[in-house]
């Protein structure tokens, strides 16, 4: 099992959404924990007329204890949604995580809040990406300098950005993915390129990972 954490100081820069569309997109057994006291992610998953992708809401000091349990019960990716501050919920994160995101809007204000998530993450020691978010459509320009800013504070970015869509809100008052409310939609698209850069900084893929179960099945 890998886990995945979702992690930034600033609040409503897409952290519980890229959590959800991450969980079903990635079409694997997937948990999402959801260290944040709002409770988002588990609201969401609460208008969802399914148990799939299986959202817990849970304290840092059960983290641990729940990725061991999920990876006994045979999960293949944990997802972990945090608050917006660099209180014991990130750190633990952090720390659990085979890769964290850093969603963030590409705006001044923003990026100003990045350093202090540098820090954090620099101290877990694990591979993180800021993942730009809500980036406006005619951005290149703001892109290109946000990107500098980044890498400046000695984090990388991820080569998927995900732009301003409506489909986004959309999609989250009805406890859906955007995958699966406008399965041919801009926003779908990018959430699918998205999974499959992250699978691939995971090294991990469905179809061999199918392929394993199935030689261990066969003994
Ligand atoms: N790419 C996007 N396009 C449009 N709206 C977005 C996008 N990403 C997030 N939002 C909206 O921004 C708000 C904050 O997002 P959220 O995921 O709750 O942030 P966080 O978890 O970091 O606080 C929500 O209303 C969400 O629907
Ligand atoms: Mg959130």
């Amino acid at each position: 099992m890998k886990t995945i954490a979702l992690i930034a100081q600033k609040g409503g820069v897409g952290k519980t959404t890229i959590a959800v569309n991450l969980a079903v997109a990635a079409g694997m057994r997937t948990a999402l924990f959801d260290l944040d006291q709002q409770e988002s992610a588990v609201i969401w998953a609460d208008r969802r007329k399914d148990y799939v992708p299986h959202v817990e809401f849970l304290t840092e000091r059960r983290l641990s204890e729940a990725l061991k349990a999920a990876e006994a019960e045979d999960f293949d990716l944990s997802i972990i949604d945090t608050p917006p501050s660099a209180g014991p919920q990130a750190y633990s994160a952090a720390q659990a995580a085979d890769l964290i995101l850093i969603p963030c809007r590409p705006s001044l204000i923003d990026l100003d809040a990045i350093r202090r998530t540098s820090q954090l993450v620099k101290s877990a020691g694990v591979s993180a990406f800021v993942v730009f978010n809500a980036a406006p459509h005619s951005a290149t320009t703001l892109l290109d300098d946000a990107r500098a800013i980044v890498e400046g504070t000695g984090l990388s970015t991820a080569p998927v950005v995900l732009r301003e869509r409506g489909a986004y809100r959309s999609a989250w008052p009805v406890g859906k993915a955007v995958v699966e409310s406008d399965p041919k939609g801009k926003a779908a698209q990018e959430i699918a390129q998205l999974k499959d850069w992250v699978f691939e900084q995971l090294q991990m893929c469905t179809t061999a990972r199918v392929h394993i179960h199935g030689v261990d099945s066969n003994g």
